[in-house]
């Protein structure tokens, strides 16, 4: 008992040793004196909170992926966190109040998973969308009462959820999609009756539900995608009996759908990106023929669709995010050998793909999210044998993969959100003890 105090007490030692080199700044390069010269917006910074030292501000920004630079003022104790600062540091103010610091690369502390509050309800195959006034709205999905209608509320300032209005039906494998004007639109998906072709509103002023205009077919396992002028693409799926080549579009000033008409192949749980461009990528999926490694594009000024180059890979329940530098990264997903752990990259300009690197372990029913400083996320999913709690970096400057920190609970059919301060929200999903509840924030 004794020696274990010991061994306690030099553990102890050595983290206040680590604290202090932080007081010294030995991990963040200081500039004292000083603080930005804002002339504008861009370079407000995207967070200040007041903290009781200086050695707080710099570990709040080390922790924060996107964090680049912090401002300390001394007389207020005001702490401020700076996403990138590159053209600010030549532009600097003489303020004897403050002290400002520079992450040094390499030194950034690993970010953590934390718990934040349960949802009322376990739910997979749900859906997750960041509200303008930075909540996120869960609906719908599968838990223990069997498919759901109900709908609840993320508020990221108090790490808390509060149950919404329920939808007037039950649903999962459904779409969710924030219109210009706020509110929520809900598309199809599948109960216990079929495939669904009915859709609803969710106002979140009023947390109320109604619905708007049928589209034409039952679709399930479909994507929808906002266009630049405000109307929503929904694409393929599955209707019950056959997948789906169709497409149509929601007028939100209306809501109405017209037909958008139909890609090369019928698909059901592909992707659907929006490129810098404004088109629209299409990317593998399932039809009764098999897998599939095609890919196509929407054009919205046209109307029409065209084929783009295939994947080296034919995949299905794969994910996809467009990169900063208008590339598409796909990930993963199913094929004829089961879950993938390969990732490839569309270029739009040659409308080609390359492979990128391999993850460290193939997954299927995952998360991709492109975080603010341009890595991607991938958290979860399933490898075939195993629900993974794994969580991976991908690198677009590097094209190679690093692992990060495991989330505390290994979920597959779970959501990812980013939240406008830069965090992932995920929720709920399911592993081999049922379907979760639970929440946690990278
Ligand atoms: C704001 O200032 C930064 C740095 O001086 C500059 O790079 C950027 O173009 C400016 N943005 C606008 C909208 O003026
Ligand atoms: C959240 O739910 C999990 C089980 O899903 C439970 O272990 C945990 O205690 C709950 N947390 C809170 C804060 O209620
Ligand atoms: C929502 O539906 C659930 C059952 O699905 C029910 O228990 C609950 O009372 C309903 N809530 C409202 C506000 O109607
Ligand atoms: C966003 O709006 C909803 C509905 O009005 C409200 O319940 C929620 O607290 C708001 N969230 C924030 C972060 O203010
Ligand atoms: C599903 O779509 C196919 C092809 O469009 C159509 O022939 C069939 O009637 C549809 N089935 C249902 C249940 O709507
Ligand atoms: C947004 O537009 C839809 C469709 O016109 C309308 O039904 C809804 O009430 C609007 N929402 C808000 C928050 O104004
Ligand atoms: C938006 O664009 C789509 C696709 O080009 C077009 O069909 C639709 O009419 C447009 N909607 C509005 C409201 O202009
Ligand atoms: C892409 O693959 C599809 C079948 O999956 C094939 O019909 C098509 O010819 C291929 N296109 C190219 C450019 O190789
Ligand atoms: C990626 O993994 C696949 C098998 O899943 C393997 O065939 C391929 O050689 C790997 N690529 C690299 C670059 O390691």
């Amino acid at each position: 008992m004794a020696s274990r105090t010991v061994c306690l007490w030099f553990l102890f030692m050595i983290i206040t040793e680590v604290v202090g080199e932080n007081t010294q700044s030995i991990i963040m390069s200081l500039t004292p004196d000083s603080k930005y010269q804002c002339v504008n917006t861009t370079c407000l910074p995207f967070i200040s909170f007041i903290t009781s030292n200086i050695r707080n501000c710099q570990i709040v920004c080390l922790t924060q992926s996107h964090c680049r630079a912090a401002t300390f003022h001394r007389s207020t104790s005001n702490c401020e966190l700076f996403g990138d600062m590159l053209n600010q540091n030549e532009n600097m103010l003489t303020d004897v109040d403050a002290t400002t610091m520079n992450i040094i690369s390499g030194t950034r502390f690993q970010p953590e998973w934390t718990t934040t509050g349960n949802m009322s309800i376990g739910r997979y195959w749900h859906t997750a969308s960041t509200l303008v006034n930075e909540s996120v709205l869960v609906v719908g999905g599968s838990g223990n009462g069997g498919y759901l209608n109900s709908a609840e509320l993320y508020n990221p300032l108090t790490g808390t959820w509060t149950t919404t209005g329920n939808m007037s039906t039950v649903r999962y494998i459904h779409t969710a999609s924030v219109l210009a004007n706020g509110s929520v639109l809900v598309t199809g998906g599948q109960n216990s009756v079929g495939d669904l072709d009915n859709a609803e509103l969710y106002n979140p002023s009023t947390g109320t539900w109604t619905t708007t205009g049928n589209m034409n077919v039952l679709r399930a396992a479909h994507t929808a995608s906002i266009l630049a002028n405000g109307s929503v693409l929904v694409a393929g799926g599955h209707n019950g009996t056959s997948y789906l080549d169709s497409a149509e579009l929601y007028n939100p000033s209306t809501g109405t759908w017209i037909t958008a008409g139909s890609m090369s192949f019928a698909r059901a749980w592909h992707t659907a990106s929006t490129l810098a461009n404004g088109l629209v990528l299409f990317t593998g999926g399932d039809n009764s023929i098999g897998y599939l490694n095609s890919a196509e594009l929407y054009n919205p000024s046209t109307g029409t669709w065209t084929t783009t180059g295939n994947m080296s890979i034919a995949r299905y329940v794969h994910t996809a995010s467009t990169l900063a530098n208008g590339e598409v990264l796909v990930v993963g997903g199913s094929g004829n050998g089961g879950c993938l752990n390969s990732a490839e990259l569309y270029n739009p300009l040659t409308g080609t793909w390359t492979t990128t690197g391999n993850m460290s372990v193939a997954r299927c029913y995952h998360t991709e999210s492109t975080l603010s400083h341009g890595s991607v996320l991938v958290t979860g999913g399933y490898n075939g044998a195993s629900f993974l709690n794994s969580a991976e970096l991908y690198h677009p400057s590097t094209g190679t993969w690093t692992t990060t920190r495991s989330m505390n609970v290994a979920r597959e059919l779970h959501t990812a959100s980013t939240l406008v301060n830069g965090e992932v929200l995920l929720t709920g999903g399911s592993n081999n003890g049922g379907y979760l509840n639970s929440a946690e924030l990278y």
